[in-house]
């Protein structure tokens, strides 16, 4: 399998006036093309750091992440935003649906968003919003929502909504979908449904994840896991 993303001695510090809070200190990772990468590790070592830095959400203090190798830490921020829009998925465990707006508009959103960014102003004839609509509806088909397209997130239980921000998370066709503890905050049978959608978009579609859990379940369904300790990743093979 090719490497979609190459991570090269990553360190990221956080500053608190003259103290150096050091918590990457030198990731070296790659995640392969179409796979399910795990990554595991004690609560506060940094996982949740080191995804925000593979979303583009936050710069390394030092090292390079390619993707396709392509150095996206020498890009403006401008050039971060379009990449962020076009090529990450995002599934993150708390505030991702947007209360006001029905499991279908969540879903459309990132599509809806980034047509209206590639066209001028003058031309909302080609914003083929029905396309995007109709996209969002089949995703949520293949999450087992068909059902539930018009319902808002407080109408949903936790395994649904998760459902629906995997939906969402795959609207553009990113690259990769980051997800931070998908089965986080859900109960143990609800966990089992978000693990057979995230494995099945993987096998239907060759959608590569990296996700990072405490879900042993999870990290049994992964291709590779990955453990942070201390900073740095030690590679467990499966
Ligand atoms: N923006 C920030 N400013 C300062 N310190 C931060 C910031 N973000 C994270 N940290 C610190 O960095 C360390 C790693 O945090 P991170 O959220 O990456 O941990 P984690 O491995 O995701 O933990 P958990 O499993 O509990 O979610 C923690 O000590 C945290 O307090
Ligand atoms: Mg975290």
């Amino acid at each position: 399998m090719e490497n979609l993303i190459r991570i090269d001695n990553l360190h990221k510090s956080f500053y608190d006036g003259d103290s150096e809070l050091k918590v990457l200190k030198g990731v070296n990772l790659e995640v392969r093309n179409s796979e399910i990468l795990a990554i595991m590790g004690a609560s506060g070592v940094g996982k949740s750091t080191l995804l925000h830095l593979l979303g583009t959400l936050d710069r390394p203090t030092v090292g390079n992440i390619y993707y396709e190798e392509q150095d996206i830490t020498a890009f403006t921020e401008r050039e971060l935003t379009r990449f962020r829009n076009e090529a990450i998925g995002f599934v993150f465990q708390f505030h991702q649906l947007l209360p006001e707006f029905t499991a279908l508009e969540n879903v459309a959103m990132g599509g809806l968003i980034r047509k209206s960014k590639s066209v001028k102003l003058d031309d909302s004839n080609s914003l083929n919003i029905g396309g995007v609509y109709e996209t969002a509806e089949h995703l949520l088909d293949s999450v087992g929502l068909s059902e539930r397209l018009e319902h808002y997130p407080s109408q949903l239980s936790g395994g649904e909504r998760q459902r629906v921000a995997i939906a969402r998370a795959l609207i553009n066709q990113p690259k990769v979908v980051l997800a931070d503890e998908p089965t986080g905050n859900i109960d143990d049978k609800t966990s089992e449904s978000v693990l057979d959608v995230l494995q099945d978009i993987n096998e239907r579609l060759n959608q590569t994840f990296v996700i990072v859990t405490h879900d042993s379940r999870l990290s049994a369904r992964a291709h590779r896991t990955v453990q942070l300790v201390d900073g740095r990743t030690g590679d467990k093979e499966k």
